[in-house]
């Protein structure tokens, strides 16, 4: 078969606005503002700062120089320049791409449901109770099939028709909304308690391996590391591109958004009285009680409910694109596919994947931890090891498109010693911790009858 030469996006705002799309997601608005909560404020903040510097910012960077170096998909890639002994690497990334896009087209089809109610009814009696139909059993099977038509809808347009266009249009109206939102917050009786929460900082957590664990796990899945989403993007470059500012621009409006986002959730909460059940906080308490927070502010409420789901599903559908395209590409280099019956293909079984989680919370949650903790941690630290002691030169590759910068030799020696370092103690602890989650998780669920709920009832946590 004639092989078409690589599509390639068409600008460097179009590559970066892509990769900062894949990066801002819900992650940044859901997964942060709950293990911010969780992990007690500030220092989970100044930990996940710390590590996205010192450990994301360069397996980020690894992966732009391997991605544009080899103009292939993550297995190819990984063979390329380190053979074919690593490509079960590349399909390990591949196997995270599933597993996090099942769960994430869940999460992002409550979004589009709440968005839904604040068009259609207005915000009102929201409670845990109503969050557990929303977001379990067929109504959250429906929506969520409706946000993956979206998805592979524009994966299936390609790299320039499809996903730089989408992020062109879509990211800067996120950045408007919650900028305006965090304005709005600051506005709010009682925000300063928000603040207050947000920013204390209880130093005796920054040693907590569990809270390090966790800030790490939001490192790398805020920067879309660990799974090649930001190697697939990056092959489609040109070798002009400045990685090294890349990186830096993508990393910072992804730390931004988080913190943003942060300003807007936290002060809404506490301004309404809801910090309770921040306490409580789960997989579900951004959507048990900022609907609350939404209805008590009346006709205000639903338009600022509006604002804020909207943007969370522009995020999560610019994620979930790059979560897609990793195996929608693989798929195309591959088995030679076209684009589009190979998006539908995948991301029709990848929706079916997903029915457990739109069945049970604690299923989704329990998904997420594996994904996190041993899929994307385990695959940036096999990474770091690839660029930093396997790969023949990853410098060279970096130094194309700058002006002789000379401070690379420095990156390299992070990617060598700190980088696996530090996933190597966070792992440590991660993997333990994932393995006693998922087996204290079966064990509810095979505990005799008289200790489980009725078969039908949403399965709530907290
Ligand atoms: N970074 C995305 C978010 O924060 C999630 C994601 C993880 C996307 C891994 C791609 C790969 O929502």
């Amino acid at each position: 078969m004639a092989v078409a030469p690589r599509e390639h996006f068409s600008s460097r705002a179009g590559f970066v606005l892509a990769a900062v799309g894949s990066a801002v997601g819900l992650g940044n608005m859901w997964r942060f503002s709950y293990l911010t909560a969780e992990n007690g404020g500030a220092a989970f903040v100044v930990l996940y700062l710390a590590i996205t510097l010192l450990v994301g910012l360069p397996v980020l960077l690894a992966e732009l120089v391997v991605g544009r170096g080899a103009q292939e998909s993550p297995i190819r890639a990984l063979a390329h320049f380190g053979g074919p002994a690593w490509k079960p690497l590349g399909l390990v990334f591949v196997a995270a791409g599933f597993l996090i896009l099942s769960y994430y087209g869940v999460i992002a089809g409550w979004t589009v449901r709440y968005a839904g109610i604040a068009i259609f009814s207005g915000f009102d009696g929201e409670s845990a109770a109503r969050f557990g139909e929303i977001a379990t059993g067929w109504d959250a099977v429906g929506f969520q099939a409706l946000f993956m038509v979206v998805t592979i809808w524009i994966v299936a347009g390609g790299v320039k028709g499809g996903i730089e266009r989408a992020a062109m249009l879509l990211m800067p109206a996120l950045f408007v909304i919650v900028c305006g939102l965090a304005v709005y917050a600051a506005t709010l009786e009682g925000a300063a308690e928000g603040y207050r929460y947000y920013f204390e900082t209880d130093f005796s957590k920054l040693a907590d391996p569990a809270v390090i664990k966790d800030a790490a796990g939001q490192a790398f899945f805020s920067l879309s590391l660990g799974m090649g989403a930001m190697l697939t993007f990056a092959s489609y470059l040109g070798r002009d591109n400045h990685l090294p500012n890349e990186s830096l621009v993508i990393a910072g409006a992804d730390v931004g958004i988080a913190f943003v986002a942060g300003l807007v959730v936290f002060p809404m909460i506490f301004a309404l009285g809801l910090s309770d059940a921040v306490g409580a906080s789960t997989v579900g308490a951004l959507f048990i009680t900022l609907p609350q927070a939404f209805a008590e502010m009346g006709a205000v409420g639903r338009v600022v409910g509006l604002l804020f789901f909207a943007a969370l599903i522009v995020g999560a559908l610019t994620s979930a694109i790059s979560l897609l395209e990793v195996v929608t590409a693989t798929v195309v280099d591959g088995l030679g596919w076209t684009r589009p019956k190979a998006a539908w293909l995948v991301g029709g079984v990848i929706t079916v994947l997903g029915l457990p989680s739109a069945w049970s919370t604690d299923f989704l949650g329990l998904v997420d931890s594996i994904a996190n903790n041993l899929f994307l941690l385990g695959g940036g630290f096999a990474l770091a090891i690839f660029v930093g002691w396997v790969m023949k030169d990853p410098i060279a590759e970096v130094r194309a498109g700058t002006h002789g910068v000379r401070w690379f030799f420095a990156w390299r020696a992070l990617l060598r010693f700190v980088v696996p370092a530090v996933l190597a103690f966070v792992l440590w602890f991660a993997v333990p911790a994932t393995w006693e989650a998922v087996t204290t998780t079966l064990e509810s669920w095979t505990a005799p009858a008289e200790a489980a709920p009725t078969e039908d009832a949403p399965q709530l946590e907290g």
